[in-house]
């Protein structure tokens, strides 16, 4: 129940073992005026810390001020901790350029190489009204309902400034951050983030996740680069495959998480094996091996994913899946190959659609009290 400091280095939200809960939304900017858009970030910094610390929103709050007013908080988080709250911004190519290729805000000269668009992979069915978004906020929390209240106090307080473009409740982590969490189970009923980058590896953090002096653009050194994916898993497809067959697709042992021809869920990968008949134990489409950094020239990502089931799709379908998210140095050389591979040859892709694509530059932690997210950008 306890609250995560929201000043730092870098963002909290990224590092921070992965709570229970998210809602992620994306949102539009919907104004021309940059000191309108920079008054709304100031003021959102100012609610986030409020916020994260388990205080209502405004200074005010929910029920203090005038009867005549709205209140300065929606009320909902009232008595509930902070859960571990964290809030986590991203910038989106199109606040760069928006899709005509206009620079509302004077800050295309300031758009990262590395927050390139990502190309098209193989088998994307995107739709684009749950794609892109010129702003990103990932709440995260233990409380499903004070994930919720953060962003809606957020979007609330952006009435008339930005819109809510798309958003994303999920239920339960896939993802391991840190080395003292339990591994979860996505839901192919498998461990997910075994093999994920985690908050001790500090010195692998420096190389794969947090933007390094030099890589420029100056105001994202300290920060990391978001992709979201929504997949789509027909999971009623899965749940008709026999266990053999769903241990080759992955590559991993469904019981202990440990590597097909290993024992322990921690046992490295031995690519090399092989078996009775000659072929590798960990088969060379299961998605281990594709996703593993020796397949990639040790590209690495730090994965924050959730589950999610948005009810049933009309056609007897639960409308669930996995809302993938991952924090990286540089997605040109770690996302894009990684999933360009992965699209190609993963055994995994007859059970998964792409449906939903995201792209933010996430910049460092607020530091001070007067600072705000992305300062250093405008
Ligand atoms: C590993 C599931 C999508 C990258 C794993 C593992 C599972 C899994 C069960 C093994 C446990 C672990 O090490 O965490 C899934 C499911 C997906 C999905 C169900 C889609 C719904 C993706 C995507 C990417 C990705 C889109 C990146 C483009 C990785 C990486 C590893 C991994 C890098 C670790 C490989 C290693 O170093 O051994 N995934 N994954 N996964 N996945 Fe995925």
């Amino acid at each position: 129940g306890g609250a995560v400091p929201f000043l730092g280095e870098h963002q909290a939200g990224i590092t921070t073992p992965a709570q229970d809960r998210l809602h992620f939304v994306a949102f539009d900017v919907i104004t021309d005026n940059r000191a309108e858009l920079v008054d709304l970030l100031r003021e959102w910094t100012r609610a986030a810390a409020r916020m994260t610390a388990g205080r209502d929103a405004g200074p005010v709050g929910a029920v203090a001020g005038p009867a005549e007013a709205p209140p300065d908080d929606t009320g909902e988080a009232l008595g509930l901790p902070p859960s571990g709250l964290t809030l986590t911004v991203g910038f989106g190519p199109t606040l760069f350029h928006d899709p005509s290729g206009r620079d509302r805000f004077g800050i295309a000269d300031r758009r990262p190489p590395a927050l390139a668009d990502l190309p098209h992979f193989l088998g994307d069915a995107l739709d684009a009204t749950i794609s892109g978004g010129d702003l990103c906020v990932q709440a995260c929390a233990h409380d499903p309902q004070v994930a919720v209240h953060a962003i809606r106090n957020l979007a609330r307080i952006g009435f008339g400034v930005v819109s809510v473009r798309w958003s994303q409740l999920g239920f339960g982590r896939t993802s391991s951050t840190s080395r003292q969490q339990a591994t979860p189970r996505n839901l192919f009923g498998f461990k997910d983030g075994t093999a994920n980058l985690k908050a001790e590896d500090s010195s692998l953090l420096r190389q794969h996740l947090w933007v390094q002096p030099g890589d420029g653009p100056e105001w994202m050194t300290g920060g990391s680069y978001l992709v979201t994916r929504k997949i789509r898993m027909t999971i009623e497809t899965w749940d008709r495959t026999s266990l053999a067959e769903q241990e080759e697709v992955v590559g991993r042992i469904k019981a202990t998480g440990a590597p097909l021809g290993g024992r322990g869920e921690f046992d490295r990968l031995d690519l090399t094996a092989t078996g009775a008949a000659g072929q590798p134990v960990i088969p060379r489409d299961s998605h281990v091996r594709l996703a593993h950094p020796d397949t990639n020239d040790g590209a690495r990502l730090l994965r924050r994913g959730y589950n999610f089931v948005d009810g049933s799709d009309g056609l007897g379908r639960l409308g669930a899946g996995l809302f993938f998210m991952a924090y990286q140095r540089d997605p040109r050389r770690q996302f894009v190959p990684i999933q360009t591979r992965l699209a190609r040859h993963d055994a995994m892709n007859e059970y998964l659609r792409h449906v939903g694509s995201g792209l933010f530059a996430c910049p460092p932690g607020v530091r001070a009290d007067d600072d705000y997210w992305g300062r250093a950008l405008f």
